[in-house]
């Protein structure tokens, strides 16, 4: 039986898996069973920002399991105390609680974000349109997508999803009742989608007048990404509360809640707690990977890189004018808007050798490891054209 037909026996089918079976990874590049070679331009969606088996990475993980994997957290343990003292250098905030995910980082800010606004009188939250945060509750709460929603209701009370960077919406929606406002600076699965930089002023404006927290998904965005440790700082957004995921356990499960002063007493003793959230190992593993950004300037080369896609992906979308609708993003979070669906461009990719993802159904995205080069993106993008060439006889 193959490992896709017992797959299908197997589990809930949640998942549709890709006809790939692999065997490891090296760098940019993943290997199948039978030795085909792949070039990662989506690193496990925007997790593995320093490419398969980084040497760093792999010492970390083994230096650490030798010698402790799990004592919970009863103990402060030095691999979690290291990574958080680098997350608030990196992002100028005052607290950390780590978590195993990014859906338990967001359920984490939310809570805290309610426990903030309870002796305030506030409990409403407000999240916008096409928003991605998670599969929990609260995440679900301020979301407004039916496919992730549909049939799990009912779900938290007082959450809303206003439409996405429209500043009358949210002049009529918040208020002193507002705890918080919830928004990711670049949608990531809802097709790459930047914030204005008219919405985030009103955001700012209103939130001086009614004193809501800001909640920063950066959980994609986060991390370098784009080229600043936090995409929040394209947009000089000072968030309350950011949350964080993705790379940051260097491929292990690891996300974190970062809060600001106006946050940092919020949670007393016994109010929050996690059995395997910051676990050593995968903040061992963080750790390498921040030092491997910091010390290979690789913020700096994500700007590069992405600029260079940037302005490949403007060209060829240029020559398609019928299949290609827009270019957006910044550094290595960028999508390319197709008026057809991505799905088959994504599968004339992959027959080439090349892996990306569709999201929002018609936007191809491109979030690679940030050492990614610059031959590694003109291949990608000579390989679009190639692809989009053929697109009428899909
Ligand atoms: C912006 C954003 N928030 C939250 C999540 C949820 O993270 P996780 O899948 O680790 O729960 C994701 C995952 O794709 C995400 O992109």
């Amino acid at each position: 039986m193959s490992l896709f037909t017992r797959e299908a026996s197997s589990f809930f089918h949640t998942y549709k898996r890709l006809p790939l079976q692999i065997a490891r990874g090296e760098g940019m590049y993943l290997f199948t069973a039978d030795g085909t070679q792949y070039l990662d331009m989506f690193a496990g969606i925007a997790v593995n920002a320093l490419g398969h088996a980084h040497p760093r990475v792999v010492r970390a993980i083994a230096d650490q399991a030798s010698r402790y994997i799990h004592v919970s957290n009863y103990f402060a343990q030095e691999p979690q105390i290291r990574l958080a003292e680098l997350l608030l250098r990196h992002s100028g905030t005052a607290r950390v609680f780590f978590t195993n995910s990014g859906t338990e980082a967001m359920e984490g800010a939310l809570k805290i974000a309610r426990q903030w606004g309870s002796g305030r009188g506030k409990t409403h939250i407000a999240g916008f349109s096409n928003a991605f945060h998670g599969r929990t509750y609260g995440a679900l709460s301020v979301m407004d997508r039916p496919a992730y929603r549909d049939g799990f209701g009912p779900f938290l009370d007082n959450c809303d999803s206003l439409p996405f960077n429209d500043s009358d919406a949210l002049r009529s929606a918040v208020g002193p009742q507002t705890a918080a406002v919830v928004l990711e600076c670049i949608q990531g699965e809802g097709g790459i989608r930047p914030v204005t930089a008219a919405f985030v002023d009103t955001l700012k404006e209103l939130r001086k007048q009614h004193g809501f927290l800001v909640i920063a998904d950066e959980i994609q965005t986060g991390t370098g990404r784009t080229g600043r440790f936090l995409a929040s700082e394209h947009f000089a957004l000072s968030p309350d509360i950011i949350t964080l995921a993705k790379p940051i356990g260097g491929g292990l499960p690891l996300g974190a809640i970062l809060g600001a002063p106006s946050v940092a007493d919020v949670l007393q003793p016994g109010m929050h707690g996690t059995t395997f959230g910051g676990n050593p190992v995968a903040c061992a593993a963080g750790i390498a990977v921040l030092e491997e950004i910091e010390e290979r300037g690789l913020m700096q080369h994500a700007t590069e890189m992405g600029n260079l896609l940037l302005s490949r992906l403007r060209d060829c979308s240029s020559a398609f004018p019928k299949l290609c609708k827009e270019v957006r993003g910044v550094g290595l979070m960028v999508g390319l808007e197709l008026t057809v669906e991505a799905e088959p461009v994504v599968a004339g990719m992959r027959e080439r050798g090349i892996l990306i993802n569709g999201t929002d159904k018609t936007v191809l995205r491109f979030v690679p490891p940030l050492i990614v080069n610059a031959a590694e993106i003109n291949r990608t993008v000579d390989t679009l054209r190639e692809v989009l060439s053929g697109v009428s006889s899909f």
